[in-house]
């Protein structure tokens, strides 16, 4: 049972504390939140305008006391832009993690405006949003080279899979540093009363132990672990109650919430949601 005091500690961001306090300073606490900025610009995209700015939406973030940042840059180039990296780069002061497909172009990006963190997701052409985790196994070879030069460039390499034990076996045998748990099935269970009652609330307990078990399998191993997708103020508690999850990467719900009582407040909202569910561990 953690103790009031660490609890007090956990709420404080590294925009609060300064940078370089160690990692694992945090990680025995709260899990750590890095909030997803894409629908900032998916905002700005839709009228190929210079608002809202993400940079600014960046900046908003880190002061409500989000860990680091968190954009998706996709081949289609559906919401964030390869300038809004850059700029971000260089502005990002906490920590700046980028998902992206294993490919060539991503790679060669990734190499040249060094975030601290790259997560390999699956990128289907047609997808509304990422469709589930990267299957590992069946793209062995490219991701276990991709991994290796994200390594050798000085980056986190982190892989988005589902909380299967044979993806995460394969994400450690590739050398990936963590795994990012896939949330969606999760997430989807919670939707409206379906995990209140019968057939919804076995589902969504089936699937809180799968990330459970998956979890534990990950730390296992020696693998930071990590989670998010479809994750929101009323579904995070249980799953910020798995004390090896110590980040986790959110977005829409945010962005969302965010229209109603700005950005800081729906930062500051998540943080609490996630530090409520921490306490029921
Ligand atoms: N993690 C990964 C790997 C994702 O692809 C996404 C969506 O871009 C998220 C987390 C955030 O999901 P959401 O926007 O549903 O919070």
């Amino acid at each position: 049972m953690r103790s009031g005091n660490d609890l007090v500690l956990a709420s404080d961001g590294p925009s609060q504390l300064g940078i370089g306090i160690p990692e694992d300073y945090y990680s025995p606490m709260t899990a750590r939140l890095n909030v997803n900025i894409d629908h900032v610009a998916t905002v700005r995209q839709a009228r190929r305008a210079p608002e809202p700015s993400v940079v600014a939406a960046a900046m908003a973030c880190e002061q409500a006391g989000a860990y680091g940042i968190t954009i998706h840059l996709r081949g289609d180039r559906r919401h964030i832009q390869d300038l809004d990296l850059q700029v971000l780069r260089q502005s990002v002061a906490t920590y700046l993690n980028v998902e992206m497909a294993a490919t060539e172009e991503m790679l060669g990006i990734a190499l040249h405006t060094k975030p601290d963190a790259v997560t390999l997701v699956a990128e289907k052409a047609d997808e509304i949003t990422t469709e589930g985790g990267l299957d590992v196994k069946a793209n062995i070879s490219i991701v276990r080279a991709t991994v290796a030069r994200i390594r050798q460039g000085g980056i986190l390499a982190s892989l988005f899979i589902d909380p299967d034990p044979l993806q995460i076996e394969v994400a450690r045998e590739v050398g990936a540093q963590q795994v990012e748990l896939c949330t969606a099935a999760y997430a989807e269970t919670t939707l409206g009363a379906r995990a209140i009652h019968g057939e919804g609330s076995v589902k969504a307990s089936q699937e809180l132990r799968r990330l459970r078990d998956g979890a534990a399998l990950a730390k296992q191993y020696g693998l930071h672990v990590a989670a998010g997708h479809g994750l929101t103020y009323r579904n995070v508690g249980p799953v910020a109650a798995i004390s090896e999850i110590t980040e986790f990467n959110i977005g829409h719900n945010i962005v969302s919430r965010a229209i109603f009582v700005g950005l800081e407040g729906a930062v500051a909202e998540m943080r609490t949601a996630i530090r409520q569910g921490a306490i029921c561990k």
